[in-house]
């Protein structure tokens, strides 16, 4: 256990799209933490928002933008409208109707951007929201949004493995409010995760701890403010400032923490990773 604390940890420089909250709003409820009688403001969002860019590009990483669209204030969260693994494009197909439209605005994006293998599925899709890339194998979610014959649809799609994952907790609706990737590599074992165990059916609790012995178990304080909504180039993670118990952990694990604070964002359900949309290639 000790040498594996050790190791150096190396940061990989990243490619990230993303979408300033321009007409962020709650005035619908698709998940537990929207409440649109909760007073939510554009200038606060967009201020956080820029902080989390900003974060991004002082470590080095590239971050592209997005034009924002009237009427879709969940646009900002990037992270549901697409898949890029070795520069396969599976874009999305989202649940609620009041998103349904921000797909077609990221197709478009990728197309203009030079992107020639798009591919649009035909099951229910929340992209990065559901999935998670180890460098091997795409960590699936399932139970509230993505279909699980999607993750059949993306295995066959990014020509990658796909391994299921049940979530059972509706706070936690999305895998990626419940795990992420803090390390990745080619072989499944020397990935590095974190995650909230409780999010997880039983069976899928059991497929973590097989494929991912010295994961960082997050508690129930780290899920609470969204600390598994975290953004890591392998070597720095982004976290919400609440999230100091998960901090602590992954500092101790030779992780650099940097604290955001996306209070705004969580009022309808996002932290860091919902509003990046990873590129690779
Ligand atoms: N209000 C959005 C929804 O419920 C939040 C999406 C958060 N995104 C994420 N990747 N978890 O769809």
């Amino acid at each position: 256990m000790p040498e594996l604390e050790q190791q150096p940890r190396v940061p990989m420089t990243r490619r990230y799209l993303m979408c300033p909250p321009r007409y962020f709003a709650v005035d619908y409820v698709i998940n537990p933490w929207m409440d649109p009688s909760v007073p939510v403001s554009v200038d606060t969002a967009t201020a956080q928002w820029t902080e989390l860019r900003d974060t991004y590009r002082r470590l080095g990483h590239t971050v592209e933008e997005i034009e924002a669209q009237p009427g879709l204030p969940d646009m900002v969260f990037a992270a549901n409208s697409g898949t890029v693994v070795d520069g396969r494009v599976l874009g999305s197909r989202f649940r609620a109707p009041q998103r349904t439209a921000e797909a077609e605005h990221f197709r478009r994006w990728f197309v203009e951007h030079g992107y020639r293998d798009i591919t649009m599925p035909e099951k229910i899709n929340e992209a990065e929201g559901d999935f998670a890339w180890t460098g091997k194998v795409l960590l699936a979610g399932t139970g509230f949004r993505t279909d699980p014959a999607a993750h059949a649809e993306a295995q066959e799609v990014l020509g990658v493995p796909v391994v299921s994952l049940r979530l059972i907790d509706p706070s936690y609706y999305h895998l990626d409010t419940a795990l992420f990737v803090l390390a990745e590599a080619t072989d499944t074992t020397s990935a590095q995760i974190a995650y909230y165990a409780d999010a997880f059916s039983a069976g899928s609790r059991k497929v973590l701890e097989r494929m991912f012995p010295d994961a960082v178990i997050a508690d129930r304080a780290d899920a609470e403010c969204f600390g598994l909504n975290g953004v890591s180039d392998g070597r720095n993670v982004v976290l919400p400032v609440e999230a100091t118990g998960l901090a602590a952990r992954l500092t101790e694990r030779g992780y650099e923490v940097l604290f955001v604070d996306i209070s705004e964002l969580r009022k309808a359900g996002g932290g860091p990773k919902c509003c990046t949309l990873e590129i690779r290639k």
